[in-house]
């Protein structure tokens, strides 16, 4: 799964996350890096226990919780708290792959990671560089939209050459485990949304959502 979800933030609510960030507390994000990652990783990050990146990540979980799209697509059971991390400089990220289990911080949760979401902060002409990069795709996104992609997929994040690359990374935890399964679901019910915009009394399309949630009865985890 590599899904683009445009307008997880709009105007106003990017103008307040830009200068809450660009004001903020920045650090080496090696600190937080895995063995693996840690040779790879020359970037910048909030530290967790920062209030800033509880009330800022609150508030981003919000809003995708309202996010049809998002919700569609990710199926989420648990998300892992956002993070927010700062490219500049010739920072980047070597190809590497996520970590499968995160903790929650100060709780006893963890949280399988199915997904790997980046939501971008600044617009493309700011910076040069800062593709993330993953089976032939170079992704660079308008500030406000976010990439959903399989957590187990190779990928890295270019160097940025110039300009600030501000952005959010999270983690879902599916419903749905499996990429395949959850990606039959996804096109089911685009299909479906499609078909009660067409056909809104049909018996058909009752159906169509009849099997749309015996499948997710069948793949889901809980
Ligand atoms: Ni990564």
């Amino acid at each position: 799964m590599l899904l683009i979800i445009p307008d997880v933030l709009d105007a106003e609510q990017l103008r307040q996350y830009r200068a809450a960030l660009e004001a903020a507390n920045w650090q080496d994000g090696r600190i937080s890096a895995g063995h693996q990652a840690i040779q790879a990783k020359s970037n910048q990050q909030l530290a967790q226990d920062d209030p800033l990146v509880t009330q800022l990540g609150d508030f981003l979980l919000d809003c995708l919780s309202r996010h049809p799209r998002f919700m569609a697509a990710a199926l989420p059971l648990k998300v892992v708290p956002p993070r927010f991390n700062r490219y500049t400089g010739g920072g980047q990220y070597g190809d590497h792959i996520d970590n499968a289990i995160f903790s929650v911080p100060g709780t006893a949760h963890r949280i399988r990671a199915d997904l790997s979401a980046t939501l971008f902060f600044s617009e493309p002409h700011e910076y040069d560089g800062g593709e993330l990069v993953m089976q032939d795709r170079r992704i660079k996104l308008p500030a406000g939209h976010m990439v959903l992609y399989s957590s187990g997929c190779l990928h890295r994040v270019e160097p940025v050459t110039r300009g600030v690359r501000l952005a959010s990374f999270f983690w879902v935890q599916s419903l749905v485990r499996q990429d395949d399964q959850r990606t039959v679901l996804l096109e089911l019910d685009d299909s479906i949304q499609a078909l009660r915009q067409q056909v809104p009394d049909s018996a058909e399309l009752l159906r169509l959502t009849g099997i749309y949630h015996n499948l997710l009865r069948q793949w889901s985890q809980t």
